[in-house]
């Protein structure tokens, strides 16, 4: 795992971890952490990671996180790019959460959520959506417990490796903006 600074929210329970803004330092770790998931074939239709470049050119800079161990290594990440630049949806992004293989089923997904919720709470964002294979059970499983719901699954929407795949479409709606 890659390395960087920790200065920022304790993440609670046994796992000892902070989350932070993610920031170029934490490039090399992210990076190699969404390889992992993508190699694992559930994660997204992407099949290799971007560069730190393009990265860092889509992802809103205030609404994306590092988790990081008591060394400064990188556990996992979440970030959120805008879904589209028409006004009325000028407050709903979509989001990518990836926990290093080694650091999950320890709550680092359930902080890195949280972080962004509240970051984009703060900011007037009430939509953040997602989509996730319905074969990717631990992904739907964190996000139903983190408040976000199924709207349902279209079907064969895109193909991956040559298969069609449907993606379930989910959504948080923020209780606090109305
Ligand atoms: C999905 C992923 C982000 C979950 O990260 P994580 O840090 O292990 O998740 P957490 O430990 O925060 O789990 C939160 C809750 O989700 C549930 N959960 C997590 N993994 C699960 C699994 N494999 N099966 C069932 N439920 C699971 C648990 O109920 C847990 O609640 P608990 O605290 O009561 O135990 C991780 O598996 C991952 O990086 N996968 C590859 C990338 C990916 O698929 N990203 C999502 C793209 S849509």
């Amino acid at each position: 795992m890659a390395g960087g600074g920790a200065q920022g929210d304790a993440v609670g329970g046994a796992l000892s971890a902070v989350v932070v803004p993610l920031t170029a330092m934490h490039a090399e770790g992210v990076l190699e952490i969404y390889r992992a998931g993508i190699e694992e074939g559930n994660a997204t239709f992407e099949t290799s990671p971007p560069s730190w470049e393009v990265f860092d050119a889509v992802k809103l800079p205030e609404h994306r996180f590092a988790a990081l161990d008591e060394a400064g290594a990188v556990l996992g990440w979440v970030a959120a790019s805008r879904v589209s630049g028409r006004c009325a949806y000028a407050g709903v992004v979509e989001h990518s959460v990836y926990v290093h293989p080694a650091a999950r089923g320890r709550g680092v997904a359930s902080a890195l959520l949280k972080a962004l919720i509240d970051s984009t709470e703060a900011a007037g964002i009430w939509t953040i959506q997602s989509g996730v294979f319905p074969e990717n059970t631990a992904s739907l499983a964190v996000h139903e417990r983190a408040g976000f719901r199924a709207i349902g699954t279209r079907e064969r929407i895109g193909r991956h490796h040559g298969v069609w795949r449907d993606v379930v479409l989910i959504e948080r709606r923020s209780p606090s903006i109305i």
